[in-house]
């Protein structure tokens, strides 16, 4: 069917003039209807990969002998120059008032019809659009998830930077929020690490769920034509083909995915930048935030304020809403395409855009950010060696459980006489226990404390220059092309 044209006599009804579906009806669509039925102002941004969807259809199809080689050149030729137009910004979104562009194929379509002439209106054969909107979607998710991955990575280097910087610094590891044990500055910024390396993961997993052909199903019932899906496979960059033309349709499982890593890494980020918020406050003053991430207040001029993190923080609650309004568009759908599917676009798009806009941040945030030594040891509980007291009288055979009760007895003595445990004299030590001396209190320092955590996974030295090691591989193996990928 080609586009129909306000001055042709045969054409549809005012309103459906140059629509994709106009023949059987009689009268136009009622003005209310036209902006709902209208989704091109969002899905525009799909017209590179309704193109390039298109070129590959054209090619298939006259690998199936249904257009003539001419026929599919000049449909070629025509779609190649729409996609220099969309490079260069040039095709334009019509407006509201015209209802015939209500998507963006049938934007194509028509604007290709403008171009080569009645032979666009052959392109459309065996294809409907619900199998192209599928394809296009996807063709513009698996490049979205290369970007978040890259965004993600460069985000990943920034605390592997920061971890690099921060071997020697000694914090407070809290639980609960309260100072539990000493830990490397380095063990923190990795601890954020590993979380983003997981999404790095989840991200690989989304794209190949994404990398699956719909084009060449039709409407639902598959193609009548005997086009050669594994070309088109390989054209267009799929891993494979979708075994079943009605679940090819209406199949949003890697969109869903998409949001569903989006918000879990959002959830990861927003619990970093929680730390940050912490951290770069006047009662902890542990950490700066470059200048270039901090604001200032308009009316307290002594304000520095850590908008960067909040702002990441803030954007946790759009991306977790994106999944749910994905869900929820999804539940209690009959099998097939339905039009509700419409609806698939806005949230995976602004999961893909917040993560794009605040990842750079994270980047930049965490590789300028940088501990205050100083400020941190001021603000070391001796408490934080409670537990490596305990671990001393283990070590001369008491039973732990014992040992965490003359410890908690070292601890109140030391609470009420106002002094940290570490100041306790003797004779009150060698009261509660006695193997229990200044000697043995003289024996604990921050420094031994982290050491004695050898174990993988530990705060020594050692096992935190492995692990991250570990991380810098991981990440250097993200760097590599998809497929070279384990
Ligand atoms: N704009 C539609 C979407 O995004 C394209 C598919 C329309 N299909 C249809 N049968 N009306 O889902």
């Amino acid at each position: 069917m080609s586009p129909r044209r306000k001055d042709d006599p045969q054409g549809p009804p005012e309103g459906r003039e140059a629509a994709l579906w106009g023949g059987r009806f009689e009268g136009g669509l009622n003005p209310a209807m036209v902006p709902l039925n209208r989704s091109l102002e969002v899905d525009f941004r799909l017209a590179a990969h309704d193109i390039r969807g298109s070129i590959a259809w054209a090619g298939a199809l006259a690998r199936a002998g249904v257009l003539s080689e001419a026929e599919s050149a000049t449909l070629v030729q025509g779609l190649e120059r729409l996609l220099e137009q969309v490079r260069r910004g040039d095709l334009a979104v019509r407006g509201q008032d015209d209802p015939a562009d209500e998507d963006v194929h049938s934007l194509v379509e028509r604007e290709l019809s403008g171009l080569v002439g009645p032979v666009a209106g052959k392109l459309h054969t065996g294809r409907s659009r619900n199998d192209q909107v599928a394809t296009d979607f996807r063709l513009w998710g698996m490049e979205a998830i290369d970007s978040v991955s890259a965004a993600l990575r460069d985000a990943v280097s920034g605390l592997l930077e920061l971890a690099r910087r921060s071997m020697d610094v000694i914090l407070p590891g809290y639980t609960h929020l309260q100072q539990g044990q000493p830990i490397r500055g380095a063990h923190w910024a990795l601890a954020h690490a590993w979380p983003l390396l997981r999404d790095l993961d989840r991200l690989a997993m989304v794209r190949r769920e994404a990398a699956v052909l719909p084009l060449g199903s039709g409407a639902i019932a598959g193609c009548p034509f005997p086009v050669d899906r594994e070309w088109l496979r390989a054209e267009l960059g799929f891993d494979s083909v979708t075994p079943n033309s009605m679940d090819a349709v209406s199949d949003r499982d890697w969109a869903v995915s998409l949001t569903f890593a989006g918000s879990l890494l959002g959830m990861q980020l927003n619990r970093l930048a929680e730390d940050l918020v912490i951290f770069s406050s006047h009662e902890f003053s542990f950490l700066k935030l470059g200048d270039g991430f901090s604001t200032g207040s308009s009316l307290m001029p002594q304000k520095r304020n850590p908008d960067a993190a909040e702002l990441i923080r803030g954007k946790t609650g759009r991306l977790a809403g994106n999944l749910t309004a994905l869900l929820t568009l999804i539940k209690g759908l009959p099998g097939g395409y339905n039009r509700d599917l419409q609806e698939d676009k806005e949230a995976v798009f602004d999961t893909v855009d917040t993560l794009l806009l605040v990842l750079p941040v994270v980047a930049g945030a965490v590789g300028g950010a940088a501990f205050l030594p100083d400020q941190i040891r001021s603000r070391l509980d001796p408490g934080l060696l409670a537990t490596d007291l305990a671990d001393v009288l283990v070590a001369e055979g008491v039973p732990f459980r014992e040992s965490h009760e003359v410890v908690g007895a070292v601890v109140l003595a030391a609470e009420r006489r106002g002094t940290p445990f570490t100041e306790l004299p003797e004779d009150v030590l060698s009261e509660i226990h006695p193997l229990l001396s200044r000697r043995v209190l003289e024996g604990l320092s921050w420094e031994g404390s982290v050491e004695r955590r050898r174990a993988p996974g530990g705060t020594a030295r050692t096992a935190v220059e492995a692990q991250l090691e570990e991380a810098a591989i991981r990440l250097e193996g993200f760097s590599r092309p998809p497929r070279q990928r384990p």
